[in-house]
């Protein structure tokens, strides 16, 4: 897979008006982060889509930290999940953890604004430039990089935004006067390097590419999909680093202030070579808990519904069908709750959607209640068959059965998918 390994990207750095004469050795060290989208730890479904997660980043900071001097660490936003019950859990869990990895900048992404106010923890350095009026974030941050000061600022397209919870936030476009006002910014306070944290399209940072204002750009992930990454926005006049999405990696680069046109920002995935930090992972352990509180609450709702569920069970398929259901008894499909069971995730709703029937379909409830749901059944492929089963001239829902796969062979959790290498294998 051309994800994993390390690439270097040139970097192209704009020059600043000015020439600032910095100190023979003086250089920092700058990480950089973000594109969470609530992945917080590696699903652990494939070897191939096992990246990212939170507590190897910490591991990943760490050692980072230890080993050069003067880092400067940006994360470009956009971590939290999609607002539900569960994406709630883990905006603690993510904010806890970013205060433990204790970034200097935190851009506010789109994904941070689908979520009420109070919801952005205030010890967290969150900002944004491109807001009028008093919000709840700083619009600019200046921190230390050994002797020197690096000016930060944050750009968030309004075109980004889908949805903003925040009614009193008012987010506007890059223009001329914005370009005016930075720069009067930049003369005030002339930091001895300002980077631009970025999220917008290619016309928009072209505008700040134009300005020169910027020593260093990052912008953060547009895209979703996490197998095929675009590391790079280009503009007509030359290309950024976009950072990794869905938390996969990091990019790390030495800032030379004696030379800073040339800087090469170095990509690192986030593979399993990083371990688990210890620490973080006892707040993965708390999340774990309220995330099997919340299922057994939701049982509660469920069960009072008594939802006459429209699945048969492997069993009573097996009944008629026996030489499929031999086949597919010795596949992995007949074991996927047990994967589960083995990494004390069979609470977890969002594991248990693509390891059991009909979850949240009035299928799978819990192993006890609906124990003839557990594990990738017939009914998984061929629809609730039911009806179907009490007359086989009654079809079974689904007549695009090949069509289905790929609502759980999906991105990392099964990057190598490709129907014509996988059904031969559960043929039957
Ligand atoms: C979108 C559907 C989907 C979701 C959600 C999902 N899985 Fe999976 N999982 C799969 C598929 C598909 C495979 C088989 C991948 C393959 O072999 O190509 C798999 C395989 C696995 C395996 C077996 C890996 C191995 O090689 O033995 C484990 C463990 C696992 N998943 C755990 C989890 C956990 C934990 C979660 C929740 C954090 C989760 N899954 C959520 C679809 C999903
Ligand atoms: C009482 C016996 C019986 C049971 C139980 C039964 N089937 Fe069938 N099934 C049949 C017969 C008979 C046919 C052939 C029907 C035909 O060709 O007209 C069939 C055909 C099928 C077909 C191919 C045609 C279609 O309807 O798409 C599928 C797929 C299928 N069954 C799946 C299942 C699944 C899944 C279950 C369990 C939920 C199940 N069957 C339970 C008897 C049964
Ligand atoms: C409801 C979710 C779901 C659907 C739909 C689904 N799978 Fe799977 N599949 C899984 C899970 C989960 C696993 C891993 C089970 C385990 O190892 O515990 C898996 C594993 C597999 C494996 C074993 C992989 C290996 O390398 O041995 C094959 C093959 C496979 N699926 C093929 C298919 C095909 C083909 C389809 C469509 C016709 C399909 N699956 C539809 C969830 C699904
Ligand atoms: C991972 C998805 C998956 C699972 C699980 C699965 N099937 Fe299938 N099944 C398929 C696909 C795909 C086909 C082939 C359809 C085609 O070629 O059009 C098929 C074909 C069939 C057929 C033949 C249909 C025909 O028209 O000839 C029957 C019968 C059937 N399955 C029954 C079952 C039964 C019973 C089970 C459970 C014991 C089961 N299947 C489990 C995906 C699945």
């Amino acid at each position: 897979m051309t994800l994993l390994g390390v690439i270097l990207l040139g970097v192209c750095f704009t020059s600043k008006p000015g020439n600032l004469k910095a100190a023979d050795d003086s250089f920092f060290w700058i990480s950089a982060t973000g594109d969470l989208r609530g992945e917080i730890k590696p699903c652990g479904c494939s070897t191939d889509g096992d990246m990212g997660g939170l507590l190897r980043r910490a591991t990943y900071l760490k050692q980072m930290r230890s080993s050069h001097e003067s880092v400067v660490y940006l994360d470009l936003g956009n971590n939290f999940p999609v607002p539900s019950e569960q994406g709630r859990l883990k905006v603690d869990l993510i904010q806890k953890a970013m205060l433990e990895l204790r970034p200097d900048a935190i851009l506010v992404g789109p994904n941070e604004l689908l979520y009420e106010r109070p919801l952005l923890n205030q010890n967290l350095p969150y900002f944004l430039s491109n807001l009028r009026g008093d919000w709840l974030v700083k619009k600019s941050l200046f921190v230390a990089a050994g002797e020197k000061r690096v000016g930060l600022w944050g750009y968030l397209s309004p075109a980004q935004i889908y949805q903003n919870k925040h009614e009193e936030l008012d987010v506007f476009p890059v223009s001329s006067q914005f370009i005016e006002d930075l720069q009067k910014q930049l003369e005030e306070t002339h930091p001895d390097f300002a980077v631009l944290m970025f999220r917008g399209d290619e016309k928009e940072l072209q505008k700040f590419e134009k300005s020169q204002l910027f020593d260093l750009i990052i912008t953060g992930s547009n895209n979703d999909d996490e197998l095929n990454q675009i590391l790079e926005m280009k503009t007509s006049e030359g290309s950024f680093i976009s950072i990794p999405t869905k938390g996969q990696g990091a990019f790390h680069g030495r800032v030379d202030l004696n030379n800073k046109k040339k800087v090469n920002l170095e990509l690192d995935w986030f593979l399993a070579k990083y371990e688990d930090d210890q620490k973080m992972m006892a707040y993965f352990d708390v999340y774990d808990q309220s995330v099997q509180a919340l299922f057994f609450s939701n049982l509660d709702r469920m069960e009072k519904h008594e939802l006459e569920a429209p699945y048969a069970g492997e069993e009573t398929c097996k009944t008629c069908h026996i030489v499929q259901h031999q086949i597919w008894s010795t596949s992995r499909h007949s074991n996927a709750f047990a994967t589960l069971e083995n990494v004390n995730k069979h609470f977890d709703l969002e594991c248990l959607q693509c390891h059991v029937v009909g979850l949240q379909k009035e299928g799978f409830l819990s192993p006890e209640l609906t124990p003839k749901l557990l594990n990738v059944q017939c009914e998984n492929c061929h629809g609730p068959g039911k009806a179907h089963s009490s007359n086989p001239k009654i079809r079974t829902p689904n007549a695009a059965v090949k069509e289905v796969c790929s609502s759980c062979h999906q991105g990392s959790h099964s990057p190598k998918f490709d129907y014509s290498l996988y059904y031969p294998k559960i043929a039957h």
